[in-house]
């Protein structure tokens, strides 16, 4: 069996490039007892992905998680025909033992159930890392109250466009900003947003001017930067900032300063709170996450939507694709 493996081949420096990346093919030796072999069907692109590049060596497999069939097996945990979500980085066939962690402190693959009427997928977005990042991000750290202000930005991107849909279930007053008219349109028609603009021709001080004459009580923030600044001067006194991300300056060049937000007047003045995570922090309530975004997607409550790329090949393409914003929803790519 031969894996298809993408490899790091330099330092990021600016927007990723094709030349960034190499394919190579990897012959897998047989399985010994205990170990057990996975084919990935469903791979993820996320923004950690240019962030955490930063710390791995050249010459490491790009890191990643997929959605992967067990087809072969000697573990008597993980059998053949199960599903997992693994940490397995950017390759198409990996072996485990259900032990060695392959991207240190990821974890173990995390067996999934079958879904009967969805897309196995969702455990990439919806039911997987960004849907417990939209739950436990926007709900544990804004203690959202009915009748409050909530803006998010990255709005319709596979974290914040659950966010938005998570505080209108808690009868909030939700106000999004995305990068395309088509993403605009998208929250608002079918997502519940009260309001979505276009940060590209619409700025954000207008925007609030008009949408949140009384202030902003919660900012789910997956961007910094600018608009961040802009944001957090509409807050409320005692408003809660959830730091999800920063993705404005993710793609900064090795020579630039990275954009930074100016929190220190506002955090002050206004007595606000704002506190930045890591999803893994609820480990161990994960599965409240994924149940509950499965019943609200059951019942018509939480819509998701996925950018599919077609083809292993293609994964630097999703990838910087993504990172630019042509996705919608949650970017994946098909095997
Ligand atoms: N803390 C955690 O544990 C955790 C976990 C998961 C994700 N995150 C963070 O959450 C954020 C969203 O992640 P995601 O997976 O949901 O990605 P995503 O929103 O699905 O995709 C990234 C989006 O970022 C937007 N973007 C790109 N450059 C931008 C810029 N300069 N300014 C404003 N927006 C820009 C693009 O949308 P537009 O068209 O709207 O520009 C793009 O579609 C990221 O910052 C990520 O690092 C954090």
């Amino acid at each position: 069996m031969k894996a298809k493996i993408y490899k790091k081949v330099c330092e990021f420096d600016g927007e990723p490039k094709d030349s960034d990346f190499s394919l190579i093919e990897e012959e897998l030796p047989s399985l010994k007892e205990g170990e057990f072999l996975c084919a990935g069907e469903w791979f993820s692109v996320d923004p950690y992905m240019r962030v955490y590049s930063q710390w791995s060596p050249v010459g490491e497999t790009v890191i990643g998680s997929q959605l992967a069939k067990v087809i072969e097996s000697k573990n008597e945990v993980y059998k053949e025909g199960m599903y997992v979500v693994g940490y397995f980085g950017w390759r198409t066939h990996t072996i485990c033992d259900g032990k060695t962690e392959l991207t240190p402190g990821f974890g173990q693959p995390l067996i999934v159930q079958p879904l009967e009427s969805l897309p196995m997928s969702l455990y990439l977005g919806a039911l997987g890392m960004p849907g417990n990042t939209a739950y436990f991000g926007f709900l544990e750290i804004c203690q959202p109250k009915a009748g409050e202000t909530v803006v998010v930005t990255g709005a319709a991107g596979a974290v914040g466009s659950l966010v938005g849909q998570i505080a209108h279930i808690k009868g909030c007053k939700v106000i999004g900003f995305a990068g395309t008219d088509e993403k605009v349109d998208w929250l608002k028609k079918d997502l519940h947003f009260d309001h979505a603009y276009n940060y590209k021709d619409v700025g954000v001080d207008q925007a609030l001017k008009e949408a949140a004459p009384d202030g902003v009580d919660c900012y789910f923030d997956n961007v910094g930067g600018e608009m961040s600044s802009k944001i957090l001067r509409h807050m409320n006194s005692r408003g809660r900032i959830s730091v999800c991300g920063s993705i404005s300056s993710y793609n900064a060049s090795k020579n630039e300063e990275p954009k930074a937000s100016l929190v220190q007047l506002p955090l002050i003045s206004k007595e606000l709170k704002m506190e930045g995570f890591m999803v893994m922090r609820w480990l161990d309530r994960w599965e409240e996450g994924v149940k509950q975004h499965l019943n609200w997607i059951n019942e018509g409550k939480l819509k998701y939507k996925e950018t599919i790329t077609e083809g292993f090949e293609n994964m630097p393409k999703a990838f910087k694709e993504m990172l630019k914003g042509k996705n919608v929803g949650k970017a994946v790519v098909k095997a």
